[in-house]
């Protein structure tokens, strides 16, 4: 389907929301219409279980979804889903923005961030990590066995040998002819959407209703040597409020950090905004704050809340997500917040 089409679609979801908002307001003291409004959410679960729940960025990632979902289905903790599903992109060679067969930065190094949160609110990230397949699961040994948030650089990849981690070349053929090509050139330039996937981001609620969260990726391709962007940061790439809800973000990471865009998503959520209403909002914040980066810059938050209801938005049409609920895996194309 057409870009066009999804630009239709949001805008005809957007006229059905402002009828509905019309209508409560008009029927309804102000003070109470936004809140029973958000209840009217149009992602809400019309399912009969709205937990066990798991979502992804990125369609490609359907298969990390449900790897996470056998996990989740037969009574499994949320945050062993997370780090089950998240290894499904870690060690594809054909994804392009995620551990091995990530694209390397300007100097040929493939270098990983990634970060996991529980419900307990603990959090573990590593940065600027190489030769290590799965980061997601560094991150999750920094959460438990060290009294530390982020490990980064050579102390990561030392911590990550001493955890009994293997060390592998992750630069693949294909990955190295795409780095070669982009020397001849040598030009920086951030790409939306490149083949519709980029970091994985997951959120994932247990029968228990435990709520926990990740997310791992190889960062921008042909970065500079050094660069870390949202995804290990905890309240920019992802945050987790097991009272609240849950958000995660893909994109190009500087301007989620400037505006710590998972932070705000579950910010708003705790005061009564659904999961949609919530991620559009970190989505017009940034474009409001970066209005020229954002022409050509693509960000994109999916978010949970507590009683399994989702949100997805981004700046540009093109992203879309994986949602698996109530028994059924699927891939939804996202709003946006402009048409093209
Ligand atoms: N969101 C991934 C990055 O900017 O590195």
């Amino acid at each position: 389907m057409s870009e066009r089409y999804f630009a239709a679609k949001s805008k005809d979801m957007n006229t059905r929301r402002k009828f509905l908002r019309q209508t409560l307001l008009g029927s309804l003291a102000v003070g109470n219409a936004g809140r029973l409004f958000d209840q009217l959410d149009i992602n809400a679960p019309n399912v009969k279980n709205a937990f066990p729940v798991v979502i992804s960025t990125w369609g490609p990632n359907i298969k990390a979804n449900a790897a996470a979902w056998q996990v989740l289905s037969s009574g499994g903790y949320a945050l062993d889903a997370i780090e089950t599903g998240i290894h499904v992109p870690e060690a594809n060679p054909e994804d392009t923005s995620v551990g091995y067969g990530g694209y390397p930065d300007r100097d040929g190094h493939v270098t990983l961030d990634a970060c996991i949160m529980n419900e307990k609110g603990m959090a573990g990230c590593v940065t600027f990590l190489e030769h290590i397949m799965h980061p997601i699961s560094v991150a999750r040994k920094v959460m438990e066995n060290t009294p530390h948030v982020i490990m980064s650089g050579d102390g990561a990849l030392q911590f990550a040998l001493d955890q009994g981690f293997k060390k592998e070349n992750l630069l693949t053929k294909e990955a190295k002819k795409a780095w070669d090509l982009w020397k001849i050139e040598a030009k920086y330039e951030p790409v939306i959407n490149v083949e519709r996937h980029d970091t994985i981001g997951m959120l994932a609620m247990d029968m228990q209703q435990r709520l926990c969260g990740g997310c791992s990726t190889s960062g921008l391709a042909f970065k500079m040597h050094g660069r870390v962007g949202d995804s290990p940061v905890i309240g920019a790439g992802l945050f987790v409020d097991n009272e609240v809800g849950a958000a995660v973000c893909t994109g190009l990471g500087e301007m989620v950090l400037r505006t710590v865009g998972s932070f705000l998503v579950v910010e708003e959520m705790r005061r009564g905004k659904s999961p949609q209403k919530a991620v559009e909002i970190a989505i017009k914040r940034i474009v409001k704050k970066y209005p020229e980066q954002s022409k050509d810059a693509q960000v994109a938050f999916i978010a949970l809340d507590r009683k399994g209801r989702h949100g997805a938005y981004s700046i540009h049409p093109g992203f879309n997500y994986v949602l698996y609920q109530d028994g059924e895996n699927r891939i939804i194309e996202s709003t946006s917040l402009l048409d093209k």
